[in-house]
C-alpha cells in the first residue's frame, strides 16, 4: 500500500489516496476542535492517542458483529480504512442527559434517562450541525428509509457493546456519535461505520467521581484532556 495525495482535510484529521481506491489514510492530527471549529487548538500526543484508541474500540465493535471501515493501524497516528460514501447525519445515544440535550429541554446534566434516547444531527459546521427528524433525512434525500433503520439498529447496538466495555472500567458512557456509509466498492451493501469512535466524539465520565473524561474537558477549559483520555484507554485496557 502507498500513501498518495491529500483527500481530505478536517478538524482533527487528514485523509489521504492510496495506490488501491478501495483505501484510504487516516492521519490523526494534534488539532482539536470544539463548537464546529470556532475554538481550535492543538494537544500533544492527541493524534497518537486517539488513533489507537480508535484502533482498539474499532475491533472490539467488529468482533461483536458491527460492520467497520477499519482495516488496520499503520503507524503511531495513521489507520488504513475502507473509501466510503458517507451519509452526511450523525448519530447519537444518550444514556445520561448532557449537553446539548439537557441545554435544549432544560434537563439537569447527570440525569439518568430510562432507555437510550436516539437522535440524529445534520452534519453541517455552517449550520452548527441542527438536530433533525426521520422525515427530514428521507424527504431531503440525505438517506433512505432503511440506512435510517440501520443507522438506529447500529448505533443502538454499539451502545450494547460498549456501555458494558467502559462500565468495566467504572466508566459511564453518557452519550456518542457515530458516523456512517457505504463501502466505496460495495455502495448496494449494508452500511458500514465510518470515522472514529474516541474521547472526541462521546462523553466518559468516571462512574464514582463524575470526572469528565473527554473533549468536555477541552470545550469547558478543564485541563489535563489527553492525560484524561490516555487514563480511559488504560482503564479499557486499549494499548497506548
Ligand atoms: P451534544 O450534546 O453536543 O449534542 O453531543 C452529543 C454527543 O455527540 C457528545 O458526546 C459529542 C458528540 N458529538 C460530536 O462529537 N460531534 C458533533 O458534531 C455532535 C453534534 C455531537
Ligand atoms: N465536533 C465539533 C467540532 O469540532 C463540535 C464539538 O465537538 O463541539 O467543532
Amino acid at each position: 500500500m502507498e500513501k498518495r495525495q491529500e483527500l481530505y482535510h478536517g478538524k482533527a484529521k487528514t485523509v489521504y489516496t492510496t495506490d488501491d481506491p478501495k483505501v484510504l489514510v487516516m492521519h490523526y492530527r494534534d488539532d482539536v476542535s470544539a463548537f464546529d471549529g470556532a475554538k481550535l487548538a492543538k494537544l500533544e500526543r492527541k493524534g497518537e492517542t486517539n488513533n489507537k484508541f480508535n484502533a482498539f474500540i474499532m475491533g472490539k465493535l467488529a468482533a461483536a458483529g458491527v460492520p467497520t471501515h477499519f482495516v488496520r493501524l499503520i503507524n503511531e497516528r495513521e489507520s488504513l480504512v475502507r473509501a466510503m460514501k458517507m451519509i452526511p447525519v450523525e448519530c447519537v445515544v444518550r444514556n445520561i442527559c448532557a449537553g446539548s440535550m439537557a441545554k435544549r429541554y432544560g434537563i439537569e446534566e447527570g440525569t439518568r434517562l430510562p432507555e437510550p434516547i436516539f437522535e440524529f444531527f445534520l452534519k453541517s459546521d455552517p449550520l452548527h450541525d441542527p438536530l433533525v427528524n426521520d422525515d427530514h433525512i428521507r424527504v431531503l434525500g440525505w438517506a433512505t428509509v432503511s440506512e435510517i433503520g440501520e443507522m438506529k439498529a447500529l448505533t443502538h447496538k454499539v451502545n450494547a457493546v460498549l456501555t458494558p466495555l467502559f462500565a468495566k472500567a467504572e466508566i459511564d458512557l453518557v452519550d456518542y456519535k457515530l458516523e456512517f456509509g457505504h463501502p466505496v466498492d460495495d455502495v448496494g451493501g449494508p452500511l458500514v461505520l465510518g470515522d472514529e469512535f474516541t474521547p472526541d466524539g462521546c462523553r466518559l465520565w468516571d462512574h464514582g467521581t463524575h470526572d469528565k473524561m473527554d473533549k468536555d474537558r477541552f470545550r469547558r477549559d478543564l485541563g489535563s484532556v489527553i492525560e484524561k483520555y490516555r487514563e480511559v484507554a488504560q482503564r479499557i485496557g486499549a494499548p497506548m
